[in-house]
């Protein structure tokens, strides 16, 4: 029978397609040391614009909150942390490396309510690609 010569090629090429099985923030993807390590750094880099309560000061808006989650929904860790290393603090970035950066994300969704878990959040894009951010847990 042809059709099995066809077939096996086929379930493959479905398997192939099929996207990574996805992470998602609700999945404990950050240690709560770690969030302590971006806290410090917080404190000290960006609670002036962006407030002790992380819900924005003057010169900042919201990095927690409803509305925050709901414009990060969907995308992807890698992109946040990214947004930070090479943007902020807005008024001289640049200094903060990808570790800093990913401590910082992980407090950010500490604040945000998405759980800690028993491993750190590596900073290697690869790695963070693989965290999609959700606003709602499903
Ligand atoms: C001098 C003020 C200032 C400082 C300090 C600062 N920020 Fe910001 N931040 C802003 C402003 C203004 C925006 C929005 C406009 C922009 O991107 O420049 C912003 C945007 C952001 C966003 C995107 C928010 C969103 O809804 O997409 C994140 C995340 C963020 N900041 C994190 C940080 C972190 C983490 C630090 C500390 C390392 C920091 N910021 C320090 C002013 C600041």
């Amino acid at each position: 029978m042809t059709i099995r010569k066809y077939l096996i090629p086929l379930i493959l090429l479905a398997l192939a397609a099929m996207p990574a099985a996805a992470q998602t923030v609700w999945d404990g993807v950050y240690t709560t040391e770690q969030a302590e390590r971006g806290k410090d750094i917080y404190l000290s880099e960006c609670v002036l614009c962006h407030g002790a309560t992380m819900l924005g000061a003057e010169d900042g808006p919201a990095v927690t909150g409803e509305g925050f989650r709901a414009s990060w929904d969907g995308r992807t860790a890698d992109m946040l942390v990214e947004r930070i290393r090479l943007t902020m603090p807005s008024d001289g970035p640049g200094f903060l490396s990808r570790a800093q950066s990913t401590d910082l994300t992980a407090y950010i969704f500490s604040d945000n309510g998405f759980p800690a878990g028993d491993a750190e959040m590596k900073s290697s894009l690869a790695a963070l690609k693989k965290i999609v951010i959700k606003a709602e847990k499903d």
